[in-house]
């Protein structure tokens, strides 16, 4: 757990690609059993016109694939399995799990999913059941070894996709089962009730448990329920999901081992919106990583949210190809107001998307669903069907990404990273913080803005991570740090990094108690300060610091030692002529600190400033454009170019070669259209 983090290295006895499939795949989730057998024909072909290389099937199909308990039929899905191959056209085949039929809800009351607040979450949409069911799992067991039996062997299925999304939208349940599972994983964890009592700090309110009976899921109470327990909760989820995925992943891999070919298991990550799992832990489990992006429409940078998605997933992977395993044509159904997409943006949210990294594209979903809930979601084919812009450009797509095919495998490196890690998000999303206006995930989004803006490619980090290939290394909040993090971050700087830490980190260790040394901990040591106070300001209220740069939201008494140097101070409000930003050097680095929020122009100017301090080249980008680069091992290198703007813009004067889109040479100077896209191999 938090302390022997052994990085996210995905597994490496396994392929780690969906078998015969070169190039860049191109597809989507394909859900015939909605359709009558008469257009699965009209779909293959429609699917070869659009260049589709690789179709997710049988997500949800459970209900259809075992109709009755045990009974199960699979003729429909060979007939499906069959005709794609039939066509040329790979299945990454999944496991029905995350939609359990009415009959195993009917069977099982008790394995119904309880939330927080005792409601029990019956059947008639989908999602797990209770993760630590025993009923849940032995049937989740038997479709999967069916499936697994029937098909590790056909040669149309390439890769195996199980269940989908865990953590959404069930992560946690309170159930009865759930309960004893929840004591028997704090006995694992803590051994004895003493120290559980303990890690917990129960002694305070009252709260200490005397038998192991007392312990209980943190369920819904008067007040504010212990911050460690929830914390220990969240630990517990993760597991539980996880073990989930193992059992069926490990069915997967014996299916093919017995008959001799070993394919790759995945399952679909949700990386920056999934806040209840632990992708750390699971990218160590899947043989090739896989992800699923929706813009979030309202958002007019969505383009840079949908980069930092993408390069958390290649961090995720370690670099290593990766697939794209939904992202949407155009509109979703499921935000509050569903902006469709204007012409071009599909193309360059996927190809952000592959410049990350990703050799896959795929989306959710083939063709638009008419029954259901999600009948207003966009699709590859629409409604309206092939006389759509929303074809013709899904048709365009899959040309552009044929064309692409020498990119797969190339690597796109970073000298920045963001230190990343779910459980210090968790633990500081509990209740009573010092100021509802803390967010780590507005300072993550901040400082990945500042240097996207800049040209910087990013990877994203574990503080317990070997850091010691990136240049930069920033923490935009990272609240709770262990002992073992923190001595790896202070290896860091001492051997020649350089790390920027912003407020409000560092300040309690895995069990949610303050650190010894203080608010701002261990990580205070390699900063060469103490946070003695926090000072968070009113909702209205801003600081002015000497350099004439402002802040916001957060402001503190900070004590720095003697080999610390004071970059800025704090001009007025409640810590009026105490330090605001802070250097110490240490051993071969530097550790920076700021302690208050800056944003817009003082973010940009803080991170040009560390940026140059520790070497880190900038591009100077008109507004808007998107430029990110994979190198192959032979020594290419493609630039990925994006105009999110409605103006033309300038290309960086080293971007010269061949436009692999359109065939046109990239002279010096050249402009890229508003709009437009291309990836140019370097001369
Ligand atoms: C998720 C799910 C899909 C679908 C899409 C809609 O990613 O995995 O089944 O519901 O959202 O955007």
């Amino acid at each position: 757990m938090t302390d022997a983090h052994p990085g996210p290295l995905p597994r490496t006895d396994r392929p780690t690609w969906p078998e015969g499939l070169p190039g860049i795949a191109f597809g989507a989730d394909h859900n015939p059993e909605q359709w009558d057998e008469s257009v699965w024909l009209e779909d293959v072909r429609l699917m070869r016109e659009a260049g589709v290389t690789m179709v997710s099937v049988g997500i949800f199909s459970w209900a259809l694939l075992e109709p009755r308990p045990g009974e199960i039929d699979l003729g429909w899905l060979d007939r499906v399995v069959d005709l794609l191959h039939a066509h040329g056209i790979a299945v990454d085949l999944a496991t029905p799990t995350a939609a359990p039929p009415a009959w195993l809800y009917a069977a099982h009351p008790e394995a119904w999913v309880v939330d927080r607040a005792g409601v029990r979450l019956g059947p008639g949409s989908r999602g797990i059941m209770c993760p630590s069911s025993p009923a849940y799992a032995e049937a989740a067991t038997r479709i999967t070894r069916a499936l697994a039996e029937r098909y590790a062997a056909h040669p149309a299925v390439r890769m195996w996709h199980v269940h989908n999304e865990y953590g959404a939208p069930v992560h946690e349940c309170h159930c009865a089962t759930s309960q004893v599972a929840f004591r028997d994983w704090l006995r694992e964890r803590h051994g004895d009730l003493d120290t559980l009592n303990a890690a917990w700090g129960t002694a305070f309110w009252g709260q200490r448990h005397g038998t192991w009976e007392e312990v209980r899921t943190p369920a819904a109470a008067a007040s504010v329920v212990n911050p460690a327990q929830q914390l220990d909760f969240a630990r517990f989820c993760d597991d539980e999901l996880r073990a989930c995925f193992v059992r069926e992943r490990d069915l997967l891999h014996a299916a093919g081992d017995a008959v001799g070919r070993p394919l790759p298991v995945t399952t679909n990550f949700m990386a920056t919106s999934c806040a209840h799992v632990d992708y750390w832990a699971w990218a160590r489990e899947v043989d090739v990583v896989a992800n699923d992006h929706y813009l979030t429409g309202e958002r007019r940078d969505a383009h840079v949210l949908l980069a930092m998605d993408a390069d958390l997933t290649r961090s995720l992977a370690r670099g290593r190809p990766w697939i794209l395993m939904e992202h949407s044509t155009s509109a979703v159904n499921w935000q509050p107001r569903n902006i469709a997409k204007r012409p071009g943006e599909m193309a360059r949210g996927s190809l952000s998307h592959l410049g990350r990294g990703a050799d896959g594209i795929l989306f959710f979903q083939w063709r638009a669903s008419r029954s259901g809930a999600e009948k207003f979601h966009s699709a590859m084919l629409p409604h309206g069907g092939t006389a759509t812009r929303g074809w013709r450009e899904v048709v365009a797509l899959g040309r552009a990404v044929g064309r692409l095919a020498e990119v797969a495998g190339s690597r796109t490196v970073a000298r920045v990273a963001l230190l990343w890690d779910w459980e210090s998000c968790w633990a500081q999303d509990l209740e009573w913080r010092p100021s509802t206006d803390l967010s780590h995930r507005e300072r993550t989004e901040a400082f990945y803005s500042a240097l996207w803006a800049a040209g910087v490619t990013v990877d994203f980090a574990h503080p317990g991570d070997d850091l010691a290939a990136y240049d930069l290394v920033v923490a935009p909040q990272l609240y709770l740090v262990t002992a073992a993090s923190a001595a790896s971050l202070d290896a860091y700087v001492r051997g020649g990094g350089t790390l920027l830490v912003s407020f409000f980190s560092g300040v309690v260790d895995e069990h949610d108690a303050v650190h010894p040394e203080g608010l701002s901990g261990p990580l205070g040591t390699t900063l060469g300060l103490q946070v003695e106070e926090f000072h968070p300001l009113r909702a209205d209220e801003s600081v002015a610091l000497a350099s004439g740069l402002r802040g916001d939201v957060w402001s503190e008494h900070v004590v720095v030692g003697e080999d610390t140097e004071v970059l800025d101070t704090f001009a007025d409000g409640p810590v009026a002529g105490l330090p605001a930003l802070t250097r110490r050097r240490l051993g071969g680095g530097q550790a920076w600190y700021v302690a208050t929020r800056v944003d817009g122009p003082a973010l940009a100017t803080l991170v040009d400033r560390v940026c140059e301090a520790a070497g880190v080249e900038r591009l100077d980008l008109p507004a808007g454009l998107e430029v990110v680069t994979r190198t192959s091992e032979a020594g290419a290198a493609y630039v990925v170019a994006l105009n999110h703007a409605d103006t033309p813009a300038a290309l960086p004067a080293h971007v010269t070669g061949l436009d692999l889109l359109t065939g046109a040479r990239v002279e010096p100077g050249a402009h890229l259209d508003a709009g437009a896209a291309a990836v140019v191999r370097l001369d």
